[in-house]
């Protein structure tokens, strides 16, 4: 039986006053490239921990409008919006946790003001958390901490692990995964790490997998080889931070250097709600928008919920406009209905979903209004 749902019933299922995603988790690249965004476009953006968002402004969009119900991951996206607005570049990574730092109670100092008030009452109560490193202060990054402190020592060799990130070709890649490191330890800790019950309640939140039929350890360990030998780890960001702890020959878009510059630009273009993406989707005009970045929250809600949030984006965008999103577990479309509406870039969103260098998805859709 599926759980009963309101406007934002995943608000009501599950707690959004802590930090679960200090970064996204979702392939930059492959966003942008999905949703081709033009200067000018007007563009709404699930918030998360906004590295996301923030790399839509590279494309000089005329407003980005990053939505998320938690207070705690707009405090996220504010303070890397107001680094970006006053922090040099090897400050700001210092400032989100990217790099090492000694001086991040300083670097705070310098960009409180540039924060809302709701954002600096909250930072200024969780200074803690920012010196510490934000970029592993959310949920879902300890869970990744928890498998690469405890887990993965007891499958493989620190220099094993390490080894992983070398540059290789395919066949290498493959034969590395095939004679090293696909061992009857990994397969079963894999399983037992990554199942339901211990990502419910050590990596997501048991809510989250209202929607999710079947075993779910299966398809990542499917997901994790191809990871791992069909793309390059040591062109993997993602990848390195949760096996090593942090960015060592790749970087997120939001934080490459070549990068900077175009964000910082833009970022007074940027506005940023706390509202479920019901609520703020509601309440835009028609044709509004014409760049959505739906992050994978359709998993989160019920194939009801799904149709009504896609009844919105129809309204609310503009034609030739774009939607992207992903699926992990949860098998979520557009509803066939829309189909006049919404026209699947099949072959686009196959090629992103095959290069995502976030591994474990299980699909990504990107979808034009018709
Ligand atoms: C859907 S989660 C997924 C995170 C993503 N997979 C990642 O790792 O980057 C992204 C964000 O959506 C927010 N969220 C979930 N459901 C929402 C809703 N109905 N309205 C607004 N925000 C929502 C959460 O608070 C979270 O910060």
């Amino acid at each position: 039986m599926e759980p009963p749902e309101s406007r934002s019933g995943i608000a009501a299922r599950a707690d959004f006053s802590i930090i679960r995603y200090a970064q996204c988790w979702e392939d930059a690249d492959v966003l942008l490239e999905a949703l081709d965004i033009h200067p000018g476009d007007r563009c709404f953006s699930v918030g998360s921990g906004g590295d996301n968002t923030l790399s839509m402004l590279v494309c000089a969009p005329a407003e980005v409008l990053a939505v998320d119900l938690s207070p705690a991951q707009v405090a996220c996206i504010e303070l890397k919006a107001a680094g970006f607005r006053v922090l040099p570049h090897a400050a700001l990574l210092e400032l989100a946790g990217i790099t090492a730092s000694t001086r991040r109670d300083d670097l705070y100092q310098q960009v409180r003001s540039a924060l809302s008030s709701a954002s600096r009452r909250y930072w200024d109560a969780n200074l803690a958390v920012l010196e510490r490193g934000l970029a592993s202060a959310g949920k879902f990054e300890t869970y990744f901490a928890l498998f690469r402190r405890w887990i993965l020592p007891l499958i493989h060799s620190r220099a094993r692990v390490a080894r992983l990130c070398d540059p290789r070709s395919v066949a290498e890649r493959r034969a590395f995964y095939r004679d090293d490191w696909n061992t009857w330890r990994w397969r079963a800790l894999f399983r037992i790490f990554f199942s339901r019950r211990i990502m419910g309640y050590l990596g997501r939140d048991p809510a989250f997998f209202d929607y999710v039929r079947g075993d779910v350890a299966a398809p990542l360990l499917c997901r994790a080889e191809h990871g791992l030998t069909d793309l390059d780890p040591s062109r993997n960001p993602y990848l390195q931070w949760i096996v090593l702890g942090r960015f060592r020959t790749a970087l997120p878009h939001v934080w490459r250097p070549e990068n900077f510059e175009r964000i910082r630009n833009h970022v007074d273009r940027l506005r940023v709600e706390q509202a479920s993406v019901e609520t703020a989707l509601g309440a835009a005009a028609d044709g509004s928008f014409d760049r959505f970045n739906m992050s994978d929250i359709f998993e989160y809600i019920s194939e009801a919920a799904t149709e009504g949030v896609f009844d919105a984006i129809v309204r609310s965008g503009r034609r030739g406009g774009r939607v992207a999103y992903w699926n992990m577990l949860a098998p979520r479309r557009r509803p066939p209905r829309l189909a006049a509406r919404l026209r699947p870039l099949e072959p686009l969103s196959r090629r992103l979903h095959d290069q995502a260098m976030t591994i474990f998805y299980s699909a990504f859709f990107v979808d034009e209004l018709v």
